[in-house]
């Protein structure tokens, strides 16, 4: 599937994906989960794989079998999904968040198995997770000013370690994760729900998934509209999960070149 002109775009890069969903324990036997099975994003992975990349697969309770050539990287919440993608991240030329993240943990969680007696239960008390996709924007953001502050003390002469040590990091590319991919399922009001997230996370990319009529969870095909930080927008017609991957990898390689 594969096109001609694509086959090895990616050489050279790494990419970051993450996919599954995180599990959120209550108790050593139980915990608050979601519907994700993770093949949209193994789909991105074997395809930046097929076209060149160095990939890091950060899989979050999938029971698929490792993509070949891929670095997979195993977690269960989403405190240890924002550790590892934080870190493969470092390095990263892209990071895809396809993964369905826990918004929410339980405050507390027991050491035991939480038994039943004759009162009823006590309630579960909630507390937000990290936003991963909306810290590798900042920490880009971060890097970026750094970066012109130091180049701007070097143009001033007054030449900072720190200046000099952020646009090395920085690269001649620009700070990393050079582009930054969300996913989104929205059930109303997708587009305007899909632009403001974009907006909120500060990412280059949201993939904009249609839910429902037997798409997306756990099914092999997708449908999504893409939407770009500079407004603009791509229709990804339904299709397997592996064309979908084909066309967020060709907006990223348009963006990375
Ligand atoms: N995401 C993340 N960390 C979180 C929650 C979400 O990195 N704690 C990422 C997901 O991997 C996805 C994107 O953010 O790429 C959008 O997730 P979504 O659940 O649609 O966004 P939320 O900001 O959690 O908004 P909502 O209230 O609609 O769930
Ligand atoms: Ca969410």
């Amino acid at each position: 599937r594969v096109l001609a002109g694509r086959r090895e775009d990616l050489a050279g890069r790494h990419v970051v994906v993450s996919a599954g969903g995180t599990r959120e324990a209550i108790d050593p036997v139980r915990f608050i989960g979601n519907r994700s099975s993770g093949l949209q994003g193994y789909a991105l992975a074997r395809t930046a794989v097929a076209r060149g990349a160095e990939v890091t697969l950060v899989a979050a309770n999938v029971t698929l079998p490792d993509p070949a050539g891929a670095k997979v990287v195993r977690v269960e919440s989403a405190r240890q999904l924002r550790d590892a993608v934080l870190a493969a991240a470092e390095h990263a030329d892209a990071v895809v968040m396809a993964a369905a993240v826990a918004d929410f943990r339980p405050v507390r969680q027991s050491d035991t198995k939480i038994k039943k007696s004759s009162a009823e239960p006590d309630p579960i008390h909630l507390v937000k997770n990290p936003d991963i996709l909306a810290e590798l924007g900042e920490v880009r953001r971060a890097r970026l000013e750094a970066y012109a502050a130091g180049a701007a003390a070097a143009g001033g002469g007054r030449e900072t370690g720190e200046g000099l040590a952020a646009a090395k990091e920085a690269g001649a590319d620009g700070p990393r994760p050079r582009v930054i991919v969300g996913f989104a399922a929205e059930t109303d009001d997708v587009l305007a729900n899909g632009r403001a997230k974009l907006e909120r996370k500060g990412c280059d990319l949201l993939v904009v998934n249609q839910v429902g009529e037997n798409l997306a969870f756990g099914t092999p095909d997708n449908a999504a509209v893409v939407l770009t930080a500079e407004g603009g927008s791509v229709e990804i017609p339904r299709g397997p999960k592996e064309d979908l991957a084909d066309v967020v990898w060709d907006l990223v390689a348009q963006r990375l070149a």
